[in-house]
């Protein structure tokens, strides 16, 4: 495995695989009362330019049932906050920390502070990719669904940092993968030309009917996201359409999952009921963040 996990094309099928295997353990463990303090005396630096409830309380949870500790960093109060550059943020951090996590809004700052630092760096979420998240997702998905193999997986709505992530999550461990975005609002095109040697196993179109035929699984995530705000009410236009409802739930597989990395808007993207009558999935979902994130602190920080 690489040293960071910058974003989801850094793993390949079998690291994905043997993170969750991973993540499956620790998550037995935890429930089991069993101690697992493999980054005892480690400290994890969390820098949030965004914010956060899940992968905040996820990460420090993390850290500390692993035996290490957190430090809460937003870039309001670091010197990043006053134009202190990366590249020295990186070197000075990696002096005190074992890892970083960052969340931001341009992925070249967390590709800097990985090139410019010394220590493992993950990704909590840029507008470019979200991979953290989607580890959980397919980790939720073995559970409810035993294997990926034969699945397909739809994503309805924006072609957001999720939608970038999952593309990369859901076909590099096998499914096959349909995305329903509106024109205007395509996943990133370096997305797409990773998806074009998938051949047949991706498809792109507006026509949500068609892509959510026959699903195993439903993902859908908010059509504004964090420093989209201005542009809320003109997307709720563009989006008209792009709902995970009833009639796309009929349209997918009997027993279809459906998944929402949170924080969801009722009756925009989802409907109250369909979310309610997925609940058990999707909060399963949100649980999986802490197992799926320790797994990766495991891995990159253990044997640094
Ligand atoms: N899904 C997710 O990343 O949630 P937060 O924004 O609350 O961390
Ligand atoms: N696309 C959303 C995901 C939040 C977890 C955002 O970036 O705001």
């Amino acid at each position: 495995m690489k040293k960071h996990l910058l974003k989801m094309a850094d793993l390949n099928r079998e690291e994905i695989i043997s993170l969750l295997n991973l993540a499956d353990q620790l998550k037995y463990e935890q429930k089991h009362g069993i101690a697992h303090h493999r980054l005892a005396g480690q400290t994890l630096g969390m820098i949030f330019q965004k914010s956060s409830t899940r992968t905040r309380v996820s990460f420090e949870t993390g850290i500390y049932q692993l035996g290490g500790s957190a430090q809460f960093l937003s870039s309001r109060d670091l010197q990043i906050g006053r134009g202190e550059p990366i590249q020295d943020t990186a070197r000075v951090l990696s002096r005190y920390l074992d890892g970083i996590m960052i969340r931001t809004f341009a992925q070249q700052e967390v590709e800097d502070l990985a090139k410019y630092g010394s220590i493992p760096v993950i990704n909590g979420l840029t507008d470019y990719c979200h991979p953290c998240q989607i580890l959980a997702d397919l980790m939720t998905i073995r559970e409810y669904k035993g294997a990926f193999e034969g699945l397909k997986f739809c994503y309805i709505g924006d072609g957001n940092n999720m939608a970038n992530s999952h593309i990369v999550g859901a076909l590099t461990v096998g499914m096959k993968v349909s995305v329903a975005c509106p024109e205007g609002y395509h996943p990133h095109p370096d997305v797409l030309k990773f998806a074009e040697s998938y051949d047949e196993m991706f498809e792109l179109s507006d026509n949500v009917m068609k892509m959510a035929e026959n699903a195993d699984i439903i993902a859908t995530d908010v059509w504004a996201s964090m420093g989209q705000e201005e542009e809320a009410a003109e997307r709720r236009k563009a989006f008209t359409g792009f709902q995970v409802n009833d009639t796309v739930m009929a349209a997918a597989k009997s027993g279809a999952m459906v998944l929402h990395c949170l924080p969801a808007h009722r009756e925009e993207e989802i409907t109250e009921k369909v979310f309610e009558a997925h609940a058990a999935e999707i909060f399963d979902e949100a649980e999986n963040r802490l197992h799926a994130q320790k797994a990766v602190m495991v891995k990159l920080m253990e044997h640094k």
